[in-house]
């Protein structure tokens, strides 16, 4: 497996590792993207604890969860799902997470089964009745522990079953991390400050129009990963076929705009023709052409060239940082007149 990259949501991660140790469960929510899933993977290796984990949907099914009858030769096979797993492992001596992601998908049936594993048997332990095998599993609540991630961005806690937020003692919130830490999520996957600078305060502005109803999603902390991850593939595949030595600067920041475009189709413009771009997504299309036009980036010298040949303040660019020195405002305006600069 990939060795996991840091957490970097320090405050988050502080407290949601005291919450684990003292809480029996504990649910976490926040937007899609903001590291739910990541923080537990972090927890259970941080406290040595092994993670079940079910990823809820609402097409799940008891099977999904407690486990499946297996034709093998002519006789049948008992196989656990990841609930009866965990007790198991659990009434084994196993320190296990239970880890229920995406938990407001889970339909009304499995939830009662959920709930009912969580209701206190008794002080020290949780109780499975498996409905499909008529098997009672009991595990010791020292080593089992039910961690819940819901994603419901703007919204809070309120959507989710009432049931579900009073078995779940622990409510954590977990939003994207601070900019600075994005930032530094960005460069722990190679970006350069300028490129990571430029990424987070585009996803800040998607967030601001989000949560004005101006735009349908906003860029997660996932998605920003992702377009890191697209940068170093395609930078990649160019070197692999011998076609570039690395991707300059201005290269780079041409790739990290075509990712976006790809994510937000209208900041390619044409918006016109496309009854579904609204005016609304307009917005964001001038606020990149003005953080493009503001952008300085490093001479144009291919990553990996000694850095004299790379000076941090010589600045020439796809953007003409020149001009945008000059007048950012005036260049924006010139350059959606013409349409974004996105040739990659
Ligand atoms: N705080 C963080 N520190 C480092 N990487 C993060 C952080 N939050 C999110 N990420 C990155 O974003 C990806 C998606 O996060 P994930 O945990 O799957 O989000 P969620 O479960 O909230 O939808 C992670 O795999 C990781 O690469
Ligand atoms: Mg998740």
């Amino acid at each position: 497996m990939a060795e996991l990259k840091q957490y970097r949501n320090e405050s988050i991660l502080r407290d949601a590792s005291l919450y684990f140790l003292g809480a029996p469960t504990m649910l976490l929510f926040g937007p899609p993207g903001s590291g739910k899933t990541f923080l537990v993977r972090h927890l259970a290796r941080q406290h040595g604890w092994r993670i079940r984990m079910v990823t809820c949907k609402e097409s799940m099914r008891d099977e999904d969860f407690l486990g499946v009858l297996l034709l093998d030769g002519g006789s049948t096979r008992w196989v656990d799902g990841p609930l009866a797993q965990a007790f198991r492992g659990a009434a084994e001596g196993e320190k296990v997470i239970l880890f229920l992601d995406e938990v407001n998908r889970m339909p009304p049936k499995q939830l009662n089964i959920l709930i009912e594993a969580i209701n206190d048997y008794d002080d020290e332990h949780f109780v499975l009745y498996n409905h499909l095998t008529g098997e009672t599993l009991q595990a010791p609540k020292g080593n089992l522990k039910f961690v819940a991630a819901a994603n419901i961005g703007q919204i809070g806690t309120s959507d989710l079953p009432e049931a579900l937020l009073d078995r779940f003692v622990i409510h954590l919130h977990v939003p994207y991390p601070a900019p600075e830490e994005e930032r530094k999520i960005l460069a722990d996957w190679g970006l350069e400050e300028h490129e990571a600078k430029f990424l987070v305060d585009f996803a800040l502005a998607t967030r601001e129009l989000y949560a004005k109803g101006d735009l349908d999603f906003p860029l997660s902390t996932r998605m920003l990963v992702r377009v890191a991850q697209g940068l170093a593939t395609w930078e990649e595949e160019a070197k692999r076929s011998g076609k570039s030595e690395g991707f300059s600067p201005s290269k780079r920041i041409s790739a990290i705009c075509k990712f976006l475009e790809g994510i937000f189709p209208y900041l390619a413009g044409g918006t016109a023709g496309n009854p579904e771009w609204s005016e609304r997504t307009e917005a964001l299309r001038q606020m990149m052409l003005t953080m493009l036009a503001e952008l300085q980036t490093p001479k144009e010298a291919p990553r990996g060239k000694p850095s004299h040949e790379r000076s941090k303040h010589d600045t020439t660019d796809v953007t003409r940082a020149s001009d945008a020195k000059r007048s950012p405002g005036r260049t924006a305006r010139k350059r959606a007149r013409r349409g974004p600069d996105l040739t990659f």
